[in-house]
């Protein structure tokens, strides 16, 4: 099949890339004609594991293409698909006007595409576009939904072994075109679902809302077992043992960030106000992350207080920056927030992150210090805040640390160490939800 991809970002890319292993005739479109010169040279804009192979073994075998010239691409496509941005407005709805737009250029080149949106667009966008092609008079295109459900940080994997493919559409000539298209990524027997549009893009949301609000359980729950004692680790495996409940997303943390989660959740909330009803689990959700960060630095700010000490003008080192381990993103991750926490408190700040030291940098400027080396970061450093669980944190030379920090303080929003043998090393020790 020829396909167009338009927006070569995160899910253009990966999606665009994924087809084109599957044998697909792929090019991927997009306005930014120096991220297209950087494409065609190999290069991704940003870090992804297995996606630079895949770009170029794709590239070099013909079937992966970079363009800027959309009507040229669209014109023989037989699907287009819609992969750009939504950005939140004020308000946490999303902001659709670039979907519109692209949907306004595809058509305008081609009357007979099949016109996808790949991207989360907000429920109702398929009807919207359907109204926009009929007042166009473009009546022979026809609208898929087709919500993509990747993680970063294993994208190329879930793209290419979805649990399932939703499909959202009212043209039935379409399906068959679908279950050719998929067929290769669901050989191990996973569903090609078909459903109505609404349902489709619905079903993205509720995924997100749902997955978050586990995790803003979890993290909730953590709060309390600090208070009584408990143990969330020991609880997440009792809990996730049954098979009702599963073992997924019941990892305790500093809280939720990433591109998604938040943003859904918050056009979720706008979605249902729209209709004069109240999302209370998903604010509630919103609200319980927001104060779960506030938590984190709320304890490192008493830990200091009660040995009458100040972090102002002292070292504060962090490992790990973006919202997960295995991606550069910080796009609302949970480590901005310590460390304009940090920063407030007057601390030095140094981070030290694999991937995502120089989004860190764009950010803050001279505002902290970013190093190459995470035991660098801990020199003479007044305690250490672990903010990513990469997994170059999960095992350490402890003795390394204890020589370099000034004081052996560490706090851990990703609960990477055993309390027991923190404590054994002379370490100050504080995770989530142990106490
Ligand atoms: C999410 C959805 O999982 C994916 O299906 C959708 O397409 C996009 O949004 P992503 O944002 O890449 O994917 O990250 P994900 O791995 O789901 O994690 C989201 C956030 O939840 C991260 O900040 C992560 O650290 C946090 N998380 C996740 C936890 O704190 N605990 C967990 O157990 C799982």
């Amino acid at each position: 099949m020829k396909i167009s991809v338009v927006g070569s970002g995160y899910v253009g890319l990966v999606t665009g890339a994924c087809f084109a292993e599957n044998g697909h005739h792929v090019s991927c479109i997009d306005v930014d004609d120096q991220k297209i010169a950087q494409l065609k040279n190999g290069n991704i804009p940003f870090y992804e594991p297995g996606l630079s192979e895949l770009v170029i073994r794709n590239q070099q075998a013909g079937r992966l293409f970079f363009t800027s010239d959309l009507a040229k691409e669209v014109k023989d496509s037989l699907l287009a698909f819609i992969c750009v941005g939504t950005p939140s407005r004020k308000d946490g709805s999303a902001n659709l006007d670039f979907v519109y737009q692209v949907a306004k250029d595809i058509v305008h080149a081609n009357d007979q595409v099949i016109l996808v949106t790949k991207s989360t667009v907000p429920v109702g966008t398929a009807l919207q576009l359907k109204s926009m092609l009929g007042q166009l008079g473009k009546t022979k295109v026809r609208v898929v939904s087709n919500p993509e459900f990747l993680r970063e940080g294993c994208a190329v994997e879930d793209c290419l072994k979805p649990d399932r493919v939703v499909i959202g559409t009212d043209s039935s000539d379409v399906e068959k075109t679908f279950q050719d298209l998929y067929q290769p990524f669901v050989r191990s027997g996973n569903p090609v679902m078909m459903m109505d549009h609404v349902s489709a893009e619905m079903a993205k949301y509720v995924a997100n809302c749902l997955l978050a609000t586990r995790v803003g359980l979890i993290n909730e729950m953590s709060l309390l077992c600090e208070r009584v004692g408990a143990d969330i680790s020991q609880i997440r495996k009792a809990v996730g043992a049954d098979h009702r409940i599963g073992s997924q997303y019941l990892f305790p943390s500093i809280g939720f960030g990433g591109s998604c989660f938040p943003k859904d959740l918050r056009a979720m909330a706008s979605l249902f106000r729209d209709h004069e009803m109240r999302a209370h689990i998903t604010e509630s959700t919103i609200l319980a992350n927001d104060l779960q960060k506030k938590n984190f630095c709320h304890n490192i700010k008493n830990y200091y207080l009660g040995q009458n000490l100040s972090i102002a003008h002292k070292k504060m080192a962090i490992w790990g920056a973006s919202f997960k381990a295995r991606t550069d993103d910080v796009r609302e991750s949970p480590a901005l927030d310590v460390i304009d926490f940090l920063i407030k408190e007057e601390a030095k700040v140094v981070v030290y992150d694999p991937q995502a030291n120089d989004h860190v940098a764009q950010i803050y400027g001279t505002q902290v210090v970013c190093v190459n080396d995470s035991y660098e970061a801990l020199d003479g450093a007044f305690g250490l805040c672990i903010l990513t669980e990469w997994n170059q944190f999960r095992n350490p030379d402890f003795g390394l640390m204890s020589s370099k920090l000034a004081r052996k303080v560490i706090f851990d929003g990703r609960n990477l160490y055993e309390p027991e043998r923190m404590k054994a090393l002379g370490f100050d020790y504080q995770s989530i939800g142990r106490s």
